[in-house]
């Protein structure tokens, strides 16, 4: 198993982040309603805190995403445990997920989210990784980031191996050993 290396942001700068993430969306929002489409289970944490200081109506609907992945870190199959279960027609949406990384989490809810023909879809991720070669040709569209964070795993704030460390308050590197932990 490997062990917690450094602490790559503490937790509060996340809460002020967070802040600062919730003004910049109810800018961009206003007063129209929002729909919430929070990409499980990783955003889970994220996406409590967020909400929380989003003044708007806002319907919250999840979405379980599921990426396995080639041991070179290249994206590999997604498995959806459960998809949208209701019709977006003319809602406003906002993709809500932890971290991006080659993108293909984040493609495929955005896919899912818009084959319900929603009015507009943005999205927004807490953290997204630097990626040299294989980077994710979606890393310039995110609407909203959190960090810019280096390739390295992460944990915690949410974000687990192997379902460990979702708990942890900041969000901390794993030490890699023999390449990365995924
Ligand atoms: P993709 O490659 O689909 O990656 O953009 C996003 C999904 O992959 C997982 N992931 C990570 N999970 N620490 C994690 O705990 C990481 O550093 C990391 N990088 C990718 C995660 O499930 C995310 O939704």
């Amino acid at each position: 198993m490997p062990r917690l290396s450094v602490v790559i942001v503490p937790r509060n700068q996340i809460r002020r982040r967070v802040g600062e993430l919730a003004a910049e969306i109810t800018e961009a929002f206003g007063n129209r309603g929002l729909t919430i489409v929070g990409v499980l289970d990783g955003a889970l944490v994220f996406l409590a805190d967020l909400i929380r200081r989003l003044p708007m109506r806002l319907e919250l609907l999840t979405v379980g995403v599921r990426s396995y992945r080639g041991r070179d870190g290249t994206a590999g199959e997604i498995e959806f445990r459960h998809r949208l279960r209701t019709d977006l027609a003319g809602q406003h949406v906002l993709i809500v997920d932890d971290i991006l990384d080659t993108g293909a989490t984040l493609s495929a809810a955005l896919e899912e989210t818009m084959s319900h023909e929603p009015a507009s879809c943005r999205t927004c991720v807490l953290l997204r990784k630097k990626r040299g070669r294989g980077g994710s040709s979606l890393a310039g569209a995110v609407d909203f980031v959190g960090f810019d964070i280096p390739d390295v795993f992460v944990v915690g704030y949410g974000l687990d191996f192997d379902g460990r460390y979702r708990n942890l308050p900041d969000i901390v590197a794993l030490q890699q050993v023999g390449g990365q932990p995924r």
